[in-house]
């Protein structure tokens, strides 16, 4: 890291590795700062390998097909971020390297669990000249652990190998941070300062994906209070499911936005089907979406074969009423709290319903909030947010002190 007196001026690249669910994500990003107050970073490679397709035949992600998938594709994603970040289709050295005993026995000890991750790394890591990174940020949770662990694993030997530190990221504050990831470069307001407390905070983030769905007022970065979450099953969730009772693929929810967003040309052909908004009424900032999910199954039992038609009324009306209590519920937070800004994100934040949706409300209700949504491209799993919220917790805590001790915990909170 290249940083001048008091972090006034400073530059950094990090790595950042993504392994929480099914998408196996490498990420370059580069960090600047002119003063304290502003911290632009520059996103120079996002790989994204989705192992959905796999996932697909068993309706959902499948735990040990994500691991060992993760294992298989770990080293082709870092050559494929290192070639993009670079600009160099020739990081390699041509000439064969070898690791020290000493350092081999760290990695074994790391990659044990990984016997085939451990093979490729020893064999092509070694030709990798070390590249020009200065800290690798980790999602350590929450997600599915046996995934979260190859990642992890993974850091901590190209740790060894290259002799980089680590951070140690959430999964749901890199989602939190997508929503200011609208272009490839961006600039975001840094901690504590009196411009930061003006122009954002409070923050209220809404967090939808197929694990989560929870409310968040943020007071400063990595400040979070959690307002409200699911009872049961995450919104992510519920599309899946229902996509599912429709004889959809997974994952769902593009799928049910798609024939949803059909009922407008079906016209007078479509009729309005009526399923409640679980919880709309309750006094709190919780959410539920089992029963929603479960209304659906009923009805598809009751009507049998579905016509197409019936299809898209179906999709159209869970999507509404799944829709109307978030966005509900967001806009009283963001009214409550007094929020400067409102973000969404997570998997559910590419749905075009719900983000059209909330915008419209908080512009017609509180027009003093500022909506943000993150780029289509950053609302699912990827590993570009996991960089710029890895930044902060690094500005926040520094570097682990022992990146071996770092552990994945699937049931992480924020
Ligand atoms: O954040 P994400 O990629 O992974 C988790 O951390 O869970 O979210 C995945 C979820 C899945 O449930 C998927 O069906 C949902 O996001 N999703 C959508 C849409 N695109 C993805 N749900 C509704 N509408 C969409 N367009
Ligand atoms: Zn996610």
């Amino acid at each position: 890291m290249r940083a001048s007196t008091f972090l006034i001026s400073f530059t950094m690249n990090i790595l950042a590795i993504e392994t929480s669910c099914d998408e196996t994500a490498i990420s370059i990003v580069a960090v600047s700062g002119e003063n304290k107050e502003k911290v632009s970073f520059d996103i120079l490679s996002d790989v994204v390998l989705s192992q959905a397709q796999l996932h697909a035949e068993y309706g959902g992600v499948f735990p040990s097909l994500a691991k060992r998938e993760h294992g298989l594709n770990l080293v082709p994603v870092l050559k494929k971020a290192l070639e993009q970040g670079f600009e160099i289709s020739n990081f390699q050295f041509s000439t064969p390297k070898h690791f020290s005993n000493e350092t081999i026995f760290k990695l074994k000890t790391v990659l044990g669990k990984n016997p085939e991750l451990l093979e490729q790394f020893l064999e092509e890591i070694p030709n990798i000249a070390k590249p020009n990174i200065d800290a690798i940020a980790i999602t350590n949770g929450p997600g599915l652990e046996p995934a979260l662990w190859v990642g992890v694993s993974f850091a901590k030997a190209l740790s060894i190998a290259w002799d980089i530190p680590l951070i140690p990221v959430n999964h749901m504050s890199g989602h939190i941070f997508s929503a200011f990831m609208d272009e490839k470069k961006f600039t975001i307001t840094n901690f504590k300062n009196k411009s930061a407390s003006e122009e954002y905070f409070p923050v209220v983030s809404l967090l939808v994906s197929g694990g989560h769905t929870e409310l968040v007022v943020i007071k400063d970065w990595l400040e979070y209070k959690k307002i409200g979450k699911t009872r049961d099953d995450a919104v992510g969730e519920a599309f899946d499911k229902v996509a599912r009772i429709l004889g959809l693929p997974y994952p769902g929810g593009p799928e049910i936005s798609k024939l949803a967003s059909q009922f407008e040309a079906l016209g007078g052909k479509a009729s309005k089907l009526e399923l409640p908004s679980p919880m709309i009424n309750s006094d709190d900032y919780d959410f539920s979406f089992s029963g929603l999910k479960t209304a659906v199954l009923y009805m598809v039992k009751k009507l049998g074969e579905l016509s197409q038609t019936q299809k898209v009324e179906i999709a159209h009306a869970f999507q509404e009423a799944a829709i109307e209590v978030l966005v509900k519920k967001t806009v009283l937070a963001s009214e409550q709290y007094g929020a400067k800004i409102a973000t969404l994100g997570g998997g559910v934040a590419a749905n075009s319903a719900l983000r059209d949706k909330l915008a419209s409300k908080l512009k017609e209700q509180l027009s003093d909030t500022t909506f943000k949504i993150p780029n289509l491209k950053y609302t699912g799993d990827n590993a570009s947010m996991i960089a710029v919220a890895g930044y902060f917790t690094y500005a926040k805590n520094g570097f682990v002190k022992d990146p071996l001790e770092i552990k994945a915990d699937g049931g992480l909170s924020l």
